[in-house]
């Protein structure tokens, strides 16, 4: 099969970048899914503050933590970390934890962080944001007149790096220790189960001390197979956090 990206971007969603990308066949009759790039702000948001709590409890004592963001998509979960560091936690804190390397496999997302693409951003997603950043929603977008377009702040800009990767190789650049991987919302587009367990076990046996994965709802509910097991096997532990994973 020639993994030949074909766009469908016509599908109407409530998410706020809804495209699918398929791998055209040499037949051209079936398209086979290779991913969604579907995302949104503060995405599972029962989440963000116990983690992010946890994090700065965790890592209290150590002067620097590497956070890494594969599948970032067009940004808006990187982004959303950011923006809750900037509004509710010290300097300090900030510096201990910022900036994000957020890394996708895919051009047209990391175009859209690294050309300023504007967001569209939803009424119900400007509220979540407003919750999670002390209504700080002004201050880190700007609309655009007679659209629902967001420019994000050159703040937020500041404070990511963001580059095309794939996590079956890239992993490899990973900070061994007191690392923060986020991987979230992408694993069951890695149909097979011995491909995952490979990537899986790769990333865990790069990982050393203090280092954590997050996964995302969609990875633990969104298909037939568990991916607990497979964390499980390659060796991760879960924690007291559904969606976060410790290396051991
Ligand atoms: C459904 S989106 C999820 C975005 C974001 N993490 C979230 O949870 O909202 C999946 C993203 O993962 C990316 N992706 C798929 N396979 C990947 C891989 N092997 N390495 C890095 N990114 C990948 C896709 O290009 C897409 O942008």
């Amino acid at each position: 099969m020639q993994i030949n990206p074909v766009n469908n971007t016509n599908n109407c969603s409530f998410k706020t970048w809804h495209r699918e990308v398929f791998a055209k066949s040499y037949n051209l009759k079936s398209h086979r899914l290779l991913y969604r790039n579907d995302t949104n702000f503060f995405r599972d948001r029962d989440l963000w503050v116990k983690l992010l709590n946890f994090f700065i409890e965790k890592f209290q004592n150590i002067p620097k933590v590497n956070v890494y963001h594969f599948g970032c998509s067009d940004g808006s979960e990187p982004l959303s970390l950011i923006m809750y560091f900037l509004s509710n936690t010290t300097k300090a804190i900030q510096e201990k934890f910022l900036p994000v390397k957020a890394l996708d496999i895919d051009k047209e997302a990391i175009n859209r962080i690294n050309t300023k693409f504007p967001y569209k951003i939803t009424d119900i997603e400007i509220n979540r944001i407003n919750d999670y950043t002390e209504n700080n929603f002004n201050k880190f977008f700007k609309n655009i007149p007679s659209t629902d377009n967001y420019k994000a702040d050159d703040i937020l800009y500041s404070n990511i790096d963001a580059k095309l990767g794939n996590i079956k190789t890239d992993y490899k650049n990973i900070e061994k220790n007191n690392s923060i991987v986020f991987a979230r919302n992408f694993w069951p587009y890695i149909e097979n189960p011995k491909d995952r367990q490979i990537i899986l076990y790769n990333l865990a046996n790069h990982l050393e001390s203090n280092s954590y994965l997050v996964i995302g709802e969609y990875d633990i509910r969104g298909s037939q197979w568990t991916i607990e097991d497979q964390l499980r096997k390659a060796g991760f532990q879960k924690t007291s956090i559904r969606n976060l994973y410790e290396k051991i």
